[in-house]
């Protein structure tokens, strides 16, 4: 298929709410130096874009100023010095901007094959959480058979990609949310569920020894808590402060119980850190989604032009999974 000069994309015309989101029209990138260009089918949205529509989560330099961190679809040209891809291979990837479009350019390097045994919905449904899920939970986090793992924020894209490459990998799990209903979504993947206004995940993870891993979302208040749910030795992984940045926290606990605090964020990474887990999501995440024990929880699916919806939806936190947009 012969790629067009323009494409269709959705524009954050100014920071505010979803509706600031509007249909363009643009030129369709050029991929540069190790890049290549993808025909998008899918487009996964995550909470980051609705953080930079609104405002508060700014593109890297260099990345295009369109939302979107992650698709699926086609290879459609090869920038100079790519040799390992043809055009029309079915890929998914992780994106540094963009995504909200009909094409995209990312590197090579973070490119994963779509085998056929998965769809191009599910395909673009990964990316963002597993390279998220995997750099903090087993990267950074050491995460082993047997240990106590707790992640907030169950029911989310990234909970609910956490709770199973936890549980794949032979850990116990929890995860707290919000409601009845996530809570039994939450269940029927396989975690012990925490209805956070309901219970104290503090009291619960005490009971069991504390949590010897806890991924976070929501800081604020949790930062203290999370300190109290930790067993000795235990680690805590930052990826977002949905509640907020600042807290106080007794630093001798830290020391007396020695414990590892610590997190990251995706999107500054180097292109080589990106390649590096890329890598390993082939080697070790991909085997488990084609056996079964790692599955996307899909919400929703709007229509590209339609992402303000999308926006809303995700805004609500009445979503349980993934919410995707449709754009080829
Ligand atoms: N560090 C990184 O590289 C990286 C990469 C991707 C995503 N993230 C972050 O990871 C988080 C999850 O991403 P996602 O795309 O999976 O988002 P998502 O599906 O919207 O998940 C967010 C969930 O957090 C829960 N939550 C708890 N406290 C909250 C609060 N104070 N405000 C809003 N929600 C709250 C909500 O569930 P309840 O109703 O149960 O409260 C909500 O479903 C986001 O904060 C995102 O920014 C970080």
């Amino acid at each position: 298929m012969p790629v067009p000069v323009q494409m269709t994309a959705m524009e954050i015309s100014a920071p505010g709410a979803p509706e600031v989101l509007r249909p363009v029209t643009r030129a369709v990138p050029l991929p540069t130096q190790g890049e290549v260009l993808i025909r998008v089918v899918y487009a996964g949205v995550n909470r980051p874009d609705a953080l930079q529509r609104a405002g508060s989560y700014n593109p890297p330099a260099g990345a295009s100023d369109l939302p979107g961190l992650e698709c699926s679809g086609y290879i459609a040209a090869l920038g100079p010095g790519v040799s390992e891809w043809a055009v029309g291979d079915p890929v998914c990837a992780l994106l540094p901007g963009g995504g909200y479009a009909e094409y995209a350019v990312c590197p090579a390097a973070h490119v994963i094959r779509v085998p056929k045994w998965l769809d191009l919905k599910t395909a673009g449904c990964l990316p963002e959480t597993c390279f998220t899920v995997w750099s903090n939970v087993v990267m950074r986090g050491g995460l082993k058979a047997g240990e106590r793992f707790l992640v907030h924020g169950g029911s989310s894209g990234i909970g609910t990609t956490a709770i199973q490459i936890a549980r794949a990998l032979g850990a116990r799990v929890f995860a707290t949310a919000g409601s009845a209903e996530k809570c039994a979504a939450i269940e029927a993947l396989g975690a012990t569920a925490i209805n956070y206004r309901l219970g104290d995940f503090v009291k619960v993870l005490q009971a069991e020894g504390g949590a010897d891993l806890i991924l976070d979302m929501v800081g604020g208040s949790y930062v203290a808590r999370n300190i109290k749910a930790l067993a000795d030795d235990g680690r805590l992984v930052f990826i977002a402060f949905l509640e907020g940045a600042k807290a106080e926290i007794n630093f001798a606990q830290v020391m007396m119980r020695r414990l590892t605090v610590t997190g990251s964020t995706l999107r500054p990474q180097s292109d080589a850190a990106k390649a590096a887990i890329a890598r390993q999501l082939r080697d070790h995440v991909w085997p488990m989604l084609e056996s079964g024990r790692l599955r996307v929880i899909h919400d929703s699916e709007f229509p590209l032009t339609e992402a303000a919806r999308a926006h809303a939806r995700m805004e609500s936190s009445a979503h349980i999974g993934k919410i995707v947009l449709r754009v080829g």
